[in-house]
């Protein structure tokens, strides 16, 4: 009795999918390790950034699966451009309200003035990272932080107001936070 070893066309075919299936999911693991790493490093370099909140964001950004570590830094300061352009719409929604508490107001309108001028320097980040202009990006998003912070800070100065914002000016210091500490793997040449 003869045994066949040539293989049939359909078990080719298996083969063929499951190397497929193979290489997609060794893929998906780099880009996982790579997200896993920049976060441990973020948080490493700013104890402000929390590792979930980092993995979370990093891998549900589009593309960021495919993503090299200057491709992620790029995708972090897209997430901030999302974020600032989002709170700011959101601020001029909540300023419509008439019955707003006065004290909150003028937070808000400090707020608004603050977001507005952080929509430009982050549309200038993106230049500067482009051409790898890293000190310069990295000038951008720490008055991104800086203008999230007085955002914040204004609410604190009366008891008992919590401020509207607290998790989205949060968001985008923790996204500023990464992706410094991203650009700083570059300028230390530590990646
Ligand atoms: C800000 O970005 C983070 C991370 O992508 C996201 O989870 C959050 O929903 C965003 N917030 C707003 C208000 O867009
Ligand atoms: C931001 O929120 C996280 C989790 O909600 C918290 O651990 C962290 O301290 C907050 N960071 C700042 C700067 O408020």
């Amino acid at each position: 009795m003869r045994t066949t070893l040539s293989f049939s066309p359909l078990l080719l075919l298996f083969l063929f999918l499951f190397l497929l299936l193979l290489s997609s999911s060794f893929h998906r693991a780099a880009a996982q390790t790579l997200i896993y790493n920049t976060c441990k490093t973020g948080v490493n370099h700013d104890s402000n950034i929390d590792f979930t909140f980092c993995t979370t964001s990093l891998q549900s950004a589009p593309a960021s699966q495919c993503a090299d570590l200057r491709g992620l830094g790029m995708i972090t300061i897209k997430l901030i451009q999302n974020n600032v352009t989002d709170t700011r719409c959101y601020v001029k929604h909540l300023l419509k309200n008439k019955k707003l508490d006065p004290y909150v107001k003028v937070r808000l309108q400090d707020c608004l003035e603050l977001y507005s001028d952080a929509i430009p320097s982050v549309k200038q980040a993106v230049k500067y990272y482009k051409s790898k202009k890293f000190v310069d990006a990295n000038r951008e998003i720490t008055s991104v932080m800086d203008a999230v912070i007085t955002c914040e800070d204004g609410f604190l100065e009366k008891k008992g107001v919590v401020s509207p914002l607290k998790k989205r000016d949060n968001d985008t210091f923790q996204l500023s936070a990464i992706s410094l500490s991203i650009m700083n793997m570059f300028q230390t040449g530590s990646h």
